[in-house]
């Protein structure tokens, strides 16, 4: 695998891709990989000829009081793990390269910006929107892999891809989790071994409101009430937001439709942890309503 710093010698392996009609997938990253990353890296392989990953601490998404000093970097054992997936090439930029110094644009997404994450987070979608912008100008991928976990993310870079007009396809991977239901996340090394059990009230509040609406209940109101009860239930967190929303606009719906995203932060310790998953509704002959799947697609 070759490892790139700075964006001239990413569009000449690009160009010579690009000379053999090869395709290229690339999958955008902070580093401190996992398997949610790695899946991600699989699905591009399946589906491109070449796949380009990128590792960058993005400053400007980070706020002034969040973790982006003591964010984990081990990017050594980063590397192995993209060469054993198979990647192409890693683009792992300075600051400097991504932005220069005296650097002054930046994209903003109106509206889905200042939703779910982007409420609690100011400004955290600036510096996302902004920073994949760049990368997308500099790798010019084909395809572009992001993680259903970071539901809002999703929805922030298809407006974007959508309304500048990126030439380029978006693929969406399915999040992956540990065998008791914790979401993957770079962030749950933070956690002690009692908040790491406290951690779990996340994926416990989903399943309830996936099983409350299987059951017939589809008043957001009332599943997120007793999505707080069992948050509430659990003394090491503390909620941040716990939301159904439309998956594309985040706008909260009233209830549940064809396609809803119920999504949820919290704070364990100092930890802030993310999850959420989408209900599909399908109308049966009855006009019952009958859950199709907790997928997230
Ligand atoms: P990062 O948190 O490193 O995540 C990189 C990609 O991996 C994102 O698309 C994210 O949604 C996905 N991912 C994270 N955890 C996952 C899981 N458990 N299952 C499946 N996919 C998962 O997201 C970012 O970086 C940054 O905001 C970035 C897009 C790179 C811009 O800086």
């Amino acid at each position: 695998m070759k490892i790139f710093s700075t964006a001239l010698e990413v569009s000449a392996a690009v160009r010579e891709y690009r000379r053999h009609d090869e395709t290229l997938g690339f999958v955008p990253t902070m580093g401190a990989l996992h398997a949610g990353h790695v899946s991600l890296m699989k699905q591009a392989k399946a589906e491109c000829n070449r796949v380009a990953a990128s590792i960058f601490v993005n400053p400007t998404q980070f706020g002034p009081k969040e973790d982006l000093s003591r964010y984990p970097r081990p990017f050594e054992r980063d590397v192995k793990m993209l060469e054993d997936a198979g990647v192409d090439f890693l683009f792992h930029p300075s600051v400097e390269e991504i932005y220069p110094p005296g650097a002054t644009t930046f994209v903003e997404v109106e509206g889905v910006s200042e939703r779910l994450d982007g409420k609690s987070r100011p400004g955290h979608f600036r510096g996302v929107a902004t920073v994949v912008a760049k990368l997308f100008h500099i790798v010019q991928p084909d395809i572009a892999y992001f993680g259903l976990k970071d539901a809002a993310q999703c929805a922030v870079i298809r407006r974007m891809v959508r309304d500048l007009k990126f030439d380029l396809k978006l693929a969406f991977g399915e999040t992956v989790r540990e065998a008791d239901g914790l979401a993957l996340s770079s962030r749950n090394i933070y956690l002690s071994p009692s908040e790491r059990q406290q951690s779990l009230v996340l994926y416990r509040s989903l399943q309830r409101v996936a099983e409350l609406v299987c059951s017939g209940v589809k008043d957001s109101a009332c599943l997120i009430e007793e999505a707080k009860k069992i948050l509430a239930a659990e003394a090491g967190a503390r909620l941040d937001y716990f939301e159904i929303v439309d998956p594309d606009t985040l706008e909260a719906v009233q209830t549940i439709g064809a396609r809803t995203l119920v999504a949820v932060a919290v704070y364990v310790g100092t930890t802030r942890l993310i999850d959420n998953i989408v209900l599909e509704l399908q109308s049966l002959p009855s006009n019952d309503i009958h859950l199709i799947s907790k997928k997230q697609t």
